[in-house]
């Protein structure tokens, strides 16, 4: 048989980017055009500009990813597109798109739950898939759900009562004027520091939390802000400790999820998933718990079109397909 090969499209936030995976799970080409330059200059993304800049730079994305892909139209199989949760004008723009090239090329569409996406981008280039039942882990700017994912479908076992992980990074390094988006400057200024010198309040540490899987970050931003305010600070310090406190929440947690079952593998992706400490915590957590691990590649991390049509193949291969009147939602809930 003839391979396969889906276009996914992600705009569910500021990124524009449109890939081609093969049913091998290679990518074929991709093509991302970051926002994050204009972005840069708010302290974070504001969603009518984001929704702009799609517009414009949707369709030269397809193209060069199409050209890239040396496919011809007739090679594709279907259109895959995120149509839920994200900014909802910026999700607008990707799932119209998707609907004007599966009426006009007259390929099936199918709409991808964003997190369904990311937990996808760890396939990318594996040669197997996580055996079921396994546990995966998004983190990312707009979310920190720990699921499982079993025969029947997925469960959301636990997420975040307030910001995400990835919010809080983008959160704190506005304030401390370290740049956006906040992840990576964090994740570095952190090597240098000395994470026991400042003391920051270990998270969700109250007795009523020990057997609940939830996360909560808007505590620790205050008391950064805090320690920002009054004092002459050694940034490199206070980040090490900010990310010790965030990681060891994660791993507390996840290690809480881990107990409930015998799950066969973990998965963790999601924009902070290309955290150095969150990786090695990942490989810690997996040689103790004797599950494998699914870690996407760091150019994977982060929102794009690849992990879309990765997430695709399974409707593909079970004919589950969208109609064209496939909604755009802001929320996890809105959409089924
Ligand atoms: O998945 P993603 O591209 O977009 C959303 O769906 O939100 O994730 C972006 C988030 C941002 O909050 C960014 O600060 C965070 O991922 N991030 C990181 C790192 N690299 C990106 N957070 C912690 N450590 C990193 N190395
Ligand atoms: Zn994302």
């Amino acid at each position: 048989m003839s391979s396969r090969y889906i276009i996914g499209i992600e705009t569910s936030c500021d990124d524009t980017s449109i890939g081609i995976v093969r049913d091998d799970m290679t990518v074929v080409s991709q093509f991302t055009v970051s926002q994050t330059t204009v972005h840069k200059l708010f302290g974070g993304v504001i969603p009518e500009i984001a929704a702009r800049n799609h517009i414009a730079w949707i369709i030269p994305v397809l193209n060069s990813t199409l050209k890239k892909s040396m496919l011809d139209i007739d090679d594709i199989s279907a259109i895959a597109v995120t149509n839920y949760p994200g900014l909802i004008g910026s999700l607008l723009v990707g799932v119209a798109a998707a609907k004007g090239l599966s009426i006009g090329w007259k390929k099936p569409l199918i709409g991808v739950n964003h997190l369904h996406a990311h937990i996808a981008s760890s396939f990318i280039g594996k040669e197997k898939k996580p055996s079921l039942p396994y546990l995966a882990l998004v983190v990312s700017g707009g979310h920190t759900s720990i699921i499982e994912v079993n025969e029947k479908g997925w469960e959301i076992l636990g997420e975040t009562i307030d910001d995400a992980a990835g919010e809080a990074y983008d959160k704190i390094a506005k304030m401390a004027n370290l740049g956006f988006p906040g992840g990576p400057v964090i994740d570095k200024a952190a090597q240098n520091g000395d994470p026991l010198k400042y003391d920051l309040p270990y998270l969700l540490k109250h007795p009523r939390y020990s057997e609940e899987i939830v996360f909560s970050f808007s505590g620790i931003k205050s008391a950064v802000k805090r320690i920002l305010d009054e004092q002459e600070v050694d940034i490199a310090s206070l980040m090490a400790t900010f990310q010790n406190r965030v990681m060891e929440l994660i791993e507390r947690k996840m290690k809480l999820a881990l107990s409930l079952k015998n799950y066969k593998a973990i998965v963790i992706s999601g924009g902070v998933s290309a955290n150095s400490k969150l990786r090695e915590i990942a490989v810690g957590l997996s040689s103790a718990s004797g599950t494998e691990l699914f870690l996407p590649d760091l150019q994977y991390c982060q929102d794009n079109g690849a992990m879309v049509a990765a997430a695709a193949f399974e409707d593909f291969e079970s004919g589950r397909f969208s109609d064209i009147c496939l909604d755009a939602a802001p929320t996890l809930r809105a959409v089924k």
